[in-house]
């Protein structure tokens, strides 16, 4: 793709033209490209975020597609940071190991590995294990840990480079990457081509269900490209002749389901049929019942700004804690700039000093909490917020009080 970005005109699982448009943010930066404070007042590239719905496929997805290469080439993002993710990881593992049972072959590939987070769990649980990241900046600091990790986007070439060199996979995991991929059928083959006849493919993804239903609006960027639930996506692996066996929910990430397939080694369990029931139940396959969401996304737009323009006048202090993509889609949606938040601080290295796309808030260590002393701290990080909100309480010994935008604005104190 050698432009910005480009128009999405057909379904990226089903190929049908039909598509409705639910839910429009406006033009937004892109979440992740954090500004160096010089650029301050330079103007930014923004883009067009919306979410187009498959009346073919129930498939959600972005109306447009922006060029992977500006979007993961570098990349500020650091999974292993929240300790709630480290634990999931382990749970990952433990699962799959369970499920495999592992013998003879006991290579572990993790597709955008990132900092090498679930690769670490499946290391010591004695895995070999290869991650595939095409962020270079972040493969570099899984190597240095001594996590094995090819720099690259997850394609056919690097499959068939990792099976001529290494052999067939016994487990192939993709957390959180599903929804970035424009070209999913070749994903797909690329997982084909190097997963053991009784192996299993491991995918995670927020769910569509838990999106709509919490107001969980923020989970959309450009990153994402699409928006899931299972019938799409069994859809989607019919083609590719993977099998779902069996479906599972989790919290993480405000809402998460966890996709097992295999080359028809395993048996199916009840687990995928009742997720189908629940979507059918649920009328996710129905345009209308996506109609009211932006009604209560603008809800919590505008019960947030009221508030945080209230505390203003009262002369309170708000910080904000997690300069997540999602936060980023918060904040610029809401249009919070620093007038009203003096600070976000996280405890990634790569953001600190930077400013936050769009909002231009400033991005902090957490010390800073301290230093400032705010009043109030809106949890852009909510789907951490109780990890947050221990690890603050400890570290800031005054009497703070939380602000959590998502599902509804609520002030909570520990
Ligand atoms: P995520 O919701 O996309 O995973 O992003 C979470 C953000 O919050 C990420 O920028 C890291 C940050 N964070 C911290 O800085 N400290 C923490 O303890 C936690 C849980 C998250
Ligand atoms: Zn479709």
């Amino acid at each position: 793709m050698k432009q910005i970005y480009r128009n999405v005109k057909k379904c990226r699982i089903c190929s049908a033209k039909n598509m409705v448009k639910y839910l429009d943010l406006g033009k937004m930066p892109l979440t992740n490209l954090l500004v160096e404070p010089k650029n301050k007042n330079k103007p930014e590239l923004k883009f067009p975020l919306d979410i187009l719905y498959c009346k073919n496929c129930s498939l959600s997805q972005l109306s447009i597609v922006v060029n992977p290469e500006i979007l993961f080439s570098k990349y500020v993002y650091r999974s292993s940071i929240p300790k709630t993710f480290q634990d999931h990881c382990a749970q990952i593992a433990d699962k799959a190991s369970e499920i495999v049972n592992p013998g003879r072959n006991k290579l572990v590939i993790d597709i955008a590995s990132n900092d090498g987070c679930l690769l670490y769990q499946f290391k010591n649980k004695g895995f070999e294990v290869i991650g595939v990241e095409p962020a270079e900046n972040i493969a570099k600091i899984a190597n240095a840990n001594g996590l094995k990790t090819i720099c690259s986007f997850w394609d056919i070439e690097t499959s068939n480079k990792i099976l001529q060199r290494y052999g067939k996979a016994r487990i192939i995991t993709a957390t959180n990457v599903l929804a970035h991929v424009d070209d999913l059928n070749t994903f797909l083959k690329a997982v084909g081509i190097l997963l053991d006849e009784d192996g299993i493919f491991i995918v995670e993804v927020p769910y569509l269900y838990d999106i709509l239903s919490k107001s969980e609006f923020d989970t959309v960027y450009h990153e994402h490209l699409s928006y899931f639930l299972v019938s799409p996506l069994k859809k989607l692996y019919d083609n590719n002749k993977l099998k779902i066996f069996r479906i599972e929910k989790y919290p993480i990430h405000g809402g998460s389901i966890r996709i097992y397939s295999s080359k028809k080694f395993f048996e199916e369990d009840d687990s995928v049929k009742e997720f189908l029931k629940f979507e059918l139940d649920k009328k996710l396959y129905e345009i209308k019942t996506y109609k009211s969401f932006e009604i209560k996304v603008k809800k919590v737009k505008n019960e947030l700004i009221k508030l945080l323009i209230e505390l203003k006048r009262k002369n309170k202090k708000i910080a904000a804690y997690g300069a997540s993509a999602k936060g980023n889609t918060l904040l610029n949606y809401c249009c919070i700039d620093s007038k009203l938040v003096d600070f976000i601080a996280d405890d990634t290295p790569e953001k600190q000093g930077k400013l936050a796309p769009g909002s231009k808030i400033r991005i902090v260590d957490s010390s800073y909490l301290n230093k400032e002393k705010p009043d109030y701290i809106l949890l852009l990080a909510w789907n951490f917020s109780e990890e947050i909100m221990r690890k603050t309480n400890d570290i800031y010994r005054r009497k703070v009080k939380y602000i959590i935008p998502i599902p509804s604005v609520k002030i909570v104190q520990i």
